[in-house]
């Protein structure tokens, strides 16, 4: 029903209507649903009504602006028109088709994101799809093992790479473990240089060396358990990276860092599989987010944004020499929804925007603008005690006055308020949508739609205003 044409009166009762509605299917939610999912992290779930750019709308069609865009899954915009017609297009030619049959899209798919990689690093691989993140992290893993044979993985802390058995054996939080008993291949997690939170703050150069050396001194005797000086082996397959850590915290790394971690990699026979599920596609500004740091990848690892958020499809790419059929033949992994002919229709169409324009500088030159802002944010309350960015994968670290010490409290209100949807815009009201990462829990991760206009930047950056402000008191 269009709301315009209600009187008060009447908008009042529609609203009731729903509340009441909404109300009744949180009980039986509360009573059908598995709580085993991310939905109780808050403590009034919310239900969402319809999406369109940079919103997400409630059932009183009250706006949200957006700032996270489902983790990083829908960097092109809600509702964004031509995905969707390319998802209609296929759904009235090739809905449905069994994984073990060929379909265009599929190769067309896999074609432009060979290619695209083989332009950005020079090497010639294959991709192979699959539907989730974790599941192409699994594939991933099987490829580690399957050509170096080991099964030891090198991994950061704060680093994760989702929630199936393999994944969480490689994902730092032992609070996704715990009570799933033993982890043989459990990796080791190597410390990520987190410049903020290390006594060389204000020195890139020093925390760069610094860390890498805690590396490097892993291969300087046998007694570090990672290599032996004899053999010249390691007892590492592959050391699994984020270019830039995204439930970490949106970390970014000193320049060089990784291009001294491929060095010693390669002198020791690790694999790197770059994790770009959440950084990947033009979220820090580059196709894929390691391109900032001039290494060459073994494997890469994508999920998330290759649809815009519509049919789930994740894959991975392997260089040819660990990919080819010989090394990885058929039936060497699969699962029934691998390369669904919706999911690949769209990751084609997304893949075909990108190509059409330069998402790179427009990009680069939001993530400036939006940037700069949250430093005035930075300068008008102490409480913000760093912020960063690399394009539109932006930070904002919580703290106390000290701006330091941690404040997950402080940022648990401001993520709470923002869904509360009470904040004022235009003289309206207006939520936001926030998502809260980072080692201590107080830092929020910025993602906005690649597509977010200047002006709702500016949106964005006066209800954080108010947020602050509104969370303090
Ligand atoms: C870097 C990274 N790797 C892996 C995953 C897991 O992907 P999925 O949730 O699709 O299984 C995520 C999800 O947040 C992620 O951010």
């Amino acid at each position: 029903m269009n709301n315009i044409k209600l009187s008060t009166k009447e908008k009042l009762k529609e609203q009731n209507k729903h509340e009441t509605y909404e109300s009744n299917l949180l009980e039986i939610e509360n009573q059908v649903c598995s709580y085993g999912d991310t939905v109780h992290y808050a403590e009034n779930p919310k239900f969402f009504t319809r999406c369109l750019g940079s919103f997400l709308f409630d059932c009183n069609n009250k706006p949200y602006l957006d700032l996270q865009m489902w983790y990083s899954a829908v960097n092109l915009g809600y509702g964004n028109k031509r995905i969707n017609d390319a998802l209609i297009t296929q759904i009235n030619k090739l809905p449905q088709l069994a994984c073990q049959y060929l379909h265009y899209e599929k190769v067309e798919l896999a074609n432009l994101i060979a290619k695209n990689i083989e332009q950005r690093f020079g090497l010639k691989g294959r991709v192979h799809f699959n539907v989730g993140g974790s599941q192409a992290i699994e594939d991933a893993l099987k490829l580690v093992r399957k050509n170096t044979g080991k099964q030891h993985m090198f991994a950061f802390e704060g680093g994760y790479h989702g929630r199936t058995l393999g994944a969480s054996a490689i994902t730092s939080s032992y609070r996704y473990r715990e009570a799933y008993g033993e982890f043989a291949d459990r990796a080791e997690f190597i410390p990520f240089p987190y410049r903020f939170r290390s006594t060389f703050r204000n020195d890139e150069r020093k925390c760069e060396e610094y860390y890498i050396n805690l590396f490097e001194k892993k291969f300087e005797h046998e007694y570090t358990g990672a290599w032996n000086p004899k053999t010249k082996k390691s007892e590492f397959g592959a050391f699994f990276i984020e270019p830039i850590q995204g439930t970490g915290g949106y970390i970014i790394p000193p320049a060089n860092y990784f291009k001294k971690l491929e060095k010693i990699c390669k002198e020791h026979g690790i694999l790197i599989v770059d994790d770009e599920i959440q950084m990947g596609f033009y979220r820090t500004g580059k196709l894929f987010a390691i391109e900032h740091f001039g290494i060459k990848p073994d494997i890469i690892v994508f999920g998330k944004g290759l649809t815009n958020g519509l049919n789930p499809l994740s894959g991975i790419w392997a260089r040819e020499e660990l990919i080819s059929p010989d090394k990885f033949g058929p039936g060497s992994t699969h699962s029934t929804f691998s390369s669904n002919t919706l999911g690949t229709a769209a990751g084609l169409e997304v893949m075909k925007i990108y190509a059409e324009e330069d998402y790179s500088e427009k990009v680069l030159k939001k993530g400036k603008y939006f940037l700069n802002k949250l430093f005035d944010l930075k300068s008008k309350y102490p409480e913000v005690g760093d912020v960063d960015g690399l394009g539109l994968a932006l930070r904002m670290e919580i703290c106390e006055k000290d701006g330091i010490t941690p404040n997950r409290a402080l940022a648990d209100r401001m993520f709470q308020l923002g869904l509360d949807g009470n904040l004022k815009a235009n003289g309206d009201k207006m939520g936001l949508i926030l998502d809260i990462g980072g080692y201590y829990k107080n830092v929020i991760t910025l993602a906005p739609s690649l597509e977010i206009s200047y002006s709702e930047i500016d949106l964005g950056c006066s209800l954080l205003d108010q947020l602050i402000a509104k969370a303090k008191k």
